[in-house]
């Protein structure tokens, strides 16, 4: 399967799913990577592996996806080949002409439980919240924020002397094993269906 990856930061996520490829567990390829952020650390990893990757121009909009940059980034996808784009701390939300190039073909992941605390720093909502556990969801992407249909989710213990920093790193850890996980679900489903045909 050919993956596209949308990201604004540090691309821990990406770097998971490259490594599962590697060990063999994910039987996909990642074709492009854009992100919304040139000084982002996942553009660097990617190069550093010899990915093709792309800036999205927002036309200096702080975190608006302007319909433009939208129709730009699906036509730099299909160009790539690509058939499922994976959102991997991606800060814009991804609306119409993006959504309708790939009809249940975008997927995100979220560090909570949702539908529990959709939006930024999920992790200090939960903390904010006193809840006993959070998580991490994998889900399809739709028009809302963090509301599209869930694919896989996993919780985790929320800790009486966690802080932010200390909540969002056990969440990651539980990130890195899901999301190879999660698309190789898809990947399944998508094949199955191709199948079928
Ligand atoms: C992750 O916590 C993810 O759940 C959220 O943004 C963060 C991205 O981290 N959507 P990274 O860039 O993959 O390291």
């Amino acid at each position: 399967m050919v993956l596209g990856i949308l990201g604004s930061g540090s691309g821990s996520n990406m770097q998971a799913i490259l490594d599962a490829i590697d060990a063999g567990t994910l039987d996909a390829r990642i074709a492009l990577v854009l992100s919304d952020n040139p000084d982002a650390f996942i553009l660097e990893r990617a190069r550093q592996r010899g990915i093709e990757t792309g800036v999205i121009d927002c036309g200096g909009f702080k975190t608006k996806f302007p319909e433009q940059a939208q129709a730009a980034t699906a036509a730099r996808l299909k160009a790539a080949g690509v058939e499922l784009v994976c959102l991997a701390g991606f800060l814009r939300l991804v609306k119409c002409p993006l959504l309708d190039a790939f009809p249940r073909r975008i997927i995100n992941i979220h560090p909570a439980l949702l539908p529990a605390f959709p939006g930024l720093e999920a992790w200090t909502q939960a903390l904010a919240a006193g809840v006993a556990e959070t998580g991490c969801t994998v889900h399809f992407v739709d028009e809302g924020m963090d509301t599209g249909p869930i694919i896989v989710q996993e919780a985790v213990p929320v800790l009486a002397d966690d802080t932010p920093a200390t909540l969002h790193a056990r969440i990651q850890v539980l990130e890195h094993r899901l999301y190879p996980e999660a698309i190789a679900r898809v990947n399944a489903e998508m094949l199955k269906t191709e199948t079928l045909k």
